[in-house]
């Protein structure tokens, strides 16, 4: 078992890597007895939620469970609305905690539904896909869609600890797992070759897979919590990301998105060898496509992503495998780049 410390300027806490994890003893070691809301999808409930809700009351916590239909299209302020009615019927105060067990949709819209119930209250991030477990439950960041645009309406709440069994990534289908891929190989461009290297080469296991990730991610969070300029690193590929997973109405996941973001960019900015090895490495878990949206629609997108500012979109642009440069971009300029990169990648 592993244990990495996230420390955010609003909240201390320990994200918990390991295999066969008694969440409901590991938590009762970090929070008082309570009641739990437990937030997650029909399929992760029906894999995982009565073992989760077993172990949370044989620790002595009283659960409720609220489960919702699986995908992108329920991260909205209509589901969390129905979230928080039944958490007032179940009595659920500020004292209480609410759990979310799934993936990052569920962890987003549990963490959002925490940063405003009675103005805020605790929640726990159990992730269960690779993505969630390398990304999404570390950070503070909660959000919903609104049509138009992803994660348009949210807060920056931090969970009150992170438990990640890696066990439960063995029930992913292939592509799923391979979309958390995308953002680990992420981690390794903007900051670490050797973890890009451990990742060519297969060489590294699962629960390292995450623990190094999630190091580098309280890293960068630690620097700058509330995304002020530092952070934005962390959005490698997702500009362009964002913008494709809104066009094809979410059948095409976050992290195939962002390894379309990262190579269109790659191909612009990075020498030939490295530009391929990315390339090779995005192949190798089929995350390498080459994007057939309207460049200008998808830069338009790019206008309403968070990123944006006034006219200018903040740009992070890859130097070398370990490394990116924020720049900021106009958005004729950023749909110039995209050009030259599919371009370069047809
Ligand atoms: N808050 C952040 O910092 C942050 C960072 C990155 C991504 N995100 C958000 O995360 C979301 C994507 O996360 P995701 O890819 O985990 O999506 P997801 O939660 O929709 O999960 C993907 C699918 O896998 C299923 N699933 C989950 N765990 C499973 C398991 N163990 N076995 C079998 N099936 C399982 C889910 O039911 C779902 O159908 C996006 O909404 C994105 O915006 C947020
Ligand atoms: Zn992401």
């Amino acid at each position: 078992m592993n244990k990495v410390h996230v420390k955010a300027s609003t909240k201390e806490y320990d994200v918990t890597i390991g295999t066969g994890l008694d969440v409901g003893s590991l938590l009762s070691e970090v929070h008082k007895i309570c009641k739990i809301m437990l937030v997650s999808d029909d399929t992760v409930y029906g894999l995982y939620g009565k073992k989760t809700e077993d172990s949370l009351k044989t620790a002595g916590f009283e659960v409720f469970s609220f489960v919702f239909e699986h995908g992108e299209k329920s991260k909205n302020i209509s589901v969390a609305e129905k979230l928080m009615i039944e958490m007032t019927e179940k009595g659920i105060t500020k004292i209480d905690l609410l759990l979310a067990l799934g993936g990052g949709v569920v962890g987003d819209l549990t963490g959002f539904a925490a940063s405003v119930y009675l103005r805020g209250m605790d929640f726990v991030q159990v992730p269960t896909t690779l993505l969630a477990a390398v990304d999404s439950s570390v950070g503070g960041k909660t959000a919903v869609d609104l049509p138009n645009g992803k994660n348009l309406v949210g807060a920056f709440h931090q969970p009150v600890a992170v438990f990640c069994d890696v066990d439960s990534f063995q029930s992913l289908p292939a592509e799923i797992y391979s979309d958390g891929m995308a953002e680990a190989v992420k981690y390794g461009m903007i900051y670490d070759s050797d973890l890009f290297g451990q990742i060519e080469n297969g060489t590294i296991s699962d629960e390292d897979l995450v623990k190094r990730s999630v190091e580098i991610k309280a890293e960068v969070v630690e620097k700058d919590e509330f995304d002020k300029g530092p952070r934005h690193i962390l959005n490698f590929g997702h500009t362009l990301g964002h913008a494709i997973e809104t066009l094809s109405g979410y059948s095409i996941g976050h992290g195939s998105g962002v390894a379309m973001g990262m190579a269109v960019l790659g191909a612009v900015y990075l020498s030939e060898e490295d530009s391929a090895r990315l390339n090779a490495v995005l192949k190798k878990y089929g995350l390498y496509n080459i994007p057939s949206y309207d460049i200008h629609e998808t830069a338009v997108l790019a206008k309403v992503d968070k990123k944006a500012h006034g006219n200018l979109i903040r740009a992070v642009l890859p130097v070398a495998i370990g490394e990116v440069k924020l720049q900021d971009v106009t958005v004729e300029e950023w749909e110039e780049i995209l050009r030259k990169g599919i371009g370069r990648l047809s």
